[in-house]
């Protein structure tokens, strides 16, 4: 199934509505980039973008790198629920007026990188003002010039404040798994991502998939439809395999690099931490 070109995948792409008056058209290529912010993003959710974005910023920073994991996913955020933290502070603070963005960041020592934790369950995060957006996009950028590193995990699928974060970084990994609908989800994703800003640097890891064949050939299919339709091909930045080790150390809200850093998910983040390394956009 995996091999097949996902049906009609143009259509999903209609999902996000057009900018209203006065919002700053997301990833027009006019907003200012971070070039170390990596966005993780998904069409379909429940992808593993979340754990994904912990075990990636803990990879990097066991490899010395100054990370700072941000958690954009507004109205599901669950960042501090993977790691089992209790953030003093958090982005609520920053929507209510109260901290900085700077301010709202927290250590997390067992992991050696700071975090910005969201609000787990604040539906009234997901839908905020465009020009709050604006302003938080603006000092992520500002604030990512002091980390080597920074992994925004964004809730899935395409609303305004996925495209709007996601216009903010230097590379935009796209999270998908063998299924037809998650492969197409994502085709969604990097169609309307590449139309907003044809130079986005925009990468795919596949997650979840018996074997690193069955990875390969997910993303060839994937590919193949960026190639027929967008003459856009993004590339590889990885391929995770299925792993009960992810679902246990979610479930002891201990990170997998920490409970079991040989098992083949960890593995094979700590890979796409290299490629990531080894593949930074260029300064525009
Ligand atoms: N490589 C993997 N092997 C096994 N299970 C995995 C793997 N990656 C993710 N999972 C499972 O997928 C579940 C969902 O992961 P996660 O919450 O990170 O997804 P998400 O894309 O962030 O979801 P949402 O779209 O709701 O934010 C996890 O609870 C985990 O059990
Ligand atoms: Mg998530």
């Amino acid at each position: 199934m995996a091999d097949q070109i996902p049906k009609a995948p143009g259509a999903k792409a209609a999902a996000p509505s057009a900018p209203r008056s006065g919002e700053a058209r997301p990833g027009s290529g006019k907003v200012e980039k971070g070039r170390s912010i990596i966005a993780v993003a998904s069409g379909k959710g429940g992808v593993g973008k979340t754990w994904f974005s912990v075990t990636l910023c803990h990879a990097l920073a066991r490899i010395g790198q100054k990370t700072l994991l941000f958690d954009a996913d507004l109205g599901l955020a669950n960042v501090d629920i993977q790691l089992g933290l209790m953030p003093e502070r958090d982005l609520a603070g920053v929507l209510q007026g109260r901290l900085s963005l700077g301010q709202a960041k927290v250590r997390y020592e067992d992991g050696k990188f700071d975090i910005i934790a969201g609000r787990s369950g604040s539906g009234s995060m997901a839908q905020l003002p465009a020009a709050r957006l604006m302003t938080i996009g603006q000092d992520l950028v500002r604030m990512s010039a002091s980390y080597d590193t920074v992994v925004m995990d964004l809730g899935a699928g395409l609303d305004r404040t996925v495209r709007m974060l996601t216009a903010r970084a230097g590379t935009t990994l796209v999270v998908t798994n063998a299924e037809p609908t998650s492969i197409t989800d994502a085709y969604a994703f990097i169609k309307v991502t590449h139309q907003n800003d044809p130079d986005a640097d925009i990468r795919v890891v596949v997650n979840s998939v018996d074997t690193k064949g069955e990875g390969h050939r997910t993303y060839e299919t994937l590919r193949k439809a960026c190639q027929n339709f967008l003459q856009f091909e993004p590339q590889l930045a990885g391929v995770i395999r299925r792993d009960r080790k992810v679902l246990e150390s979610i479930r002891q809200q201990v990170p997998i690099l920490t409970r079991t850093p040989t098992a083949d998910a960890a593995v094979d983040v700590e890979q796409i931490a290299d490629h990531i390394l080894d593949h930074r956009p260029p300064s525009r």
